[in-house]
């Protein structure tokens, strides 16, 4: 299925306004395709556990509410995994590529786990009030958005063409104008 479709299903199951924006995972699946991200730590099902799910992650999905778990588990295939817990503590023992923080409030916990079991973390709703936990990371979205992006400052982060590398017509001016200088 594509995006558009996920979201066409998703809003004609349930009017409630608390999903992941498209914008958001717009920002979200740039990072997890330029970085190569295979696995996913979720705090708070929905959408995003659909959206995760469709591009083949796998997703191991965090959620304190039983019934609309089981809504958001209809949707997705038998591939994810779904965690009922209380929002405190949660016994978790893999390593992940990617984590998501956007369960119910307060996301104390969500982060603290979230920083010890994976290596990118994606923050929704995120405040300047947080960067003070996250003083090994770097942030590495667009910053166009509320959902925030950060990486372990130690971690080698795939080439991105887009970003980092000069396009070949910018190394012909370059080179013209250093001619020039000459
Ligand atoms: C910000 S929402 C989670 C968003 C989720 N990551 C998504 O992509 O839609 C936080 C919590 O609100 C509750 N929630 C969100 N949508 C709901 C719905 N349609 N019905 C019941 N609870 C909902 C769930 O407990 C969920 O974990």
């Amino acid at each position: 299925m594509i995006d558009r479709e996920i979201y066409k299903l998703w809003r004609s199951k349930t009017s409630d306004l608390r999903y992941f924006r498209p914008k958001r995972w717009d920002e979200l699946k740039k990072v997890i395709v330029e970085q190569d991200v295979k696995s996913v730590l979720e705090f708070g099902s929905g959408v995003s556990t659909f959206l995760f799910d469709n591009i083949n992650l796998k997703v191991v999905s965090f959620e304190t509410d039983p019934k609309y778990m089981e809504f958001v588990k209809s949707l997705c295939s038998p591939k994810v995994t779904f965690k009922l817990w209380d929002n405190k503590s949660a016994t978790i023992n893999d390593f992940y590529d990617l984590a998501l923080v956007d369960g119910i409030l307060p996301r104390t916990h969500q982060l603290e786990i979230a920083l010890k079991h994976a290596k990118f973390i994606a923050i929704d709703d995120f405040k300047d009030s947080l960067l003070r936990k996250l003083t090994n990371y770097e942030r590495i979205d667009s910053q166009s958005t509320i959902l925030a992006v950060f990486v372990r400052l130690n971690t080698k982060l795939k080439l991105n063409l887009n970003k980092h590398q000069i396009s070949g017509t910018d190394w012909r001016a370059r080179i013209a104008q250093a001619q020039v200088n000459r």
